[in-house]
């Protein structure tokens, strides 16, 4: 393991299945029961609202029966004890990477816990399930109420910063994502146009998995504690 000064950690739904929570694209994952079409998409909100609503009121709800493991709480000790810098891009929308400690993340596809007021623009934390009928509770018009999620067709958040991260990382761990949507299947590139070392953690290969250095097969869960081990081992 080298010295590194700057890591990029891009995490997948793969980081949060150890905590009982569905991927999309495994066997059994919600894009299967489901046509992402029909329910990520502006254009499924427009035509069937409350399919929308219930689909995201439901993975809202499940997330009070779940909770982080090792593999969050690994990445949080990373972003506690290592000398340089740590920065956590996640493609999740559930909150586990916070419960599991960390304090800086970055959700390029929103968050579950979160709606967006399509009238005021305004921004709420929710824990509650909502729908057409929830008055906004900065404006307190009623139907303007979304999942602040980014659907498909729509642009990730915070892309201009986590550019400014890739361009510079010397350390690029993939960890649990299929690399089937971009822009973030694409960040591998970008982090070796930087010169950075580059580590995949998947149970299974990934579409992008030819592009990493190294690519560490099994559960994150037991491979992300070993990896920050190694990384804290060799210091900054
Ligand atoms: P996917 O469901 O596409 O991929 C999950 C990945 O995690 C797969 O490559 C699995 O092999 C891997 N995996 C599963 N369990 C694992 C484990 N315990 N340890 C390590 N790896 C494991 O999920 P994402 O790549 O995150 O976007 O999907 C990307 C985006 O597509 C999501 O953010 C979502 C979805 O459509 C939107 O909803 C806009």
């Amino acid at each position: 393991m080298g010295q590194y000064q700057r890591i990029v950690i891009l995490t997948g739904a793969g980081v949060s299945a150890e905590s009982g929570i569905a991927t999309f694209r495994d066997a059994g994952g919600l894009w299967e029961n489901h046509d992402p079409m029909e329910i990520a998409t502006p254009e499924a909100f427009a035509r069937d609202p409350g399919l929308v609503y219930r689909f995201y009121n439901a993975r809202r709800e499940q997330l009070r029966n779940v909770d982080a493991n090792p593999g969050h709480r690994a990445i949080a000790r990373l972003q506690r004890e290592f000398a340089g810098e740590v920065f956590l891009v996640t493609q999740n929308v559930d909150d586990l990477h916070e419960r599991g400690g960390s304090e800086q993340v970055c959700h390029m596809h929103g968050e579950l816990r979160a709606a967006l007021c399509l009238h005021c623009g305004a921004r709420h934390r929710t824990e509650s399930s909502f729908d057409h009928a929830t008055p906004c509770p900065d404006c307190a018009v009623s139907g303007g109420l979304r999942p602040d999620i980014v659907w498909f067709g729509e642009m990730p958040y915070h892309m201009q910063e986590i550019d400014v991260h890739l361009a510079r990382c010397d350390l690029f761990i993939s960890v649990g994502t299929s690399g089937q949507v971009y822009p973030a299947a694409g960040f591998v590139r970008e982090a070796l146009a930087a010169g950075a070392d580059t580590i995949e953690i998947n149970k299974d290969t990934s579409g992008v998995s030819t592009w990493f250095h190294q690519q560490r097969q099994g559960p994150s869960g037991e491979l992300l504690p070993r990896l920050v081990e190694e990384i804290l081992g060799a210091g900054a």
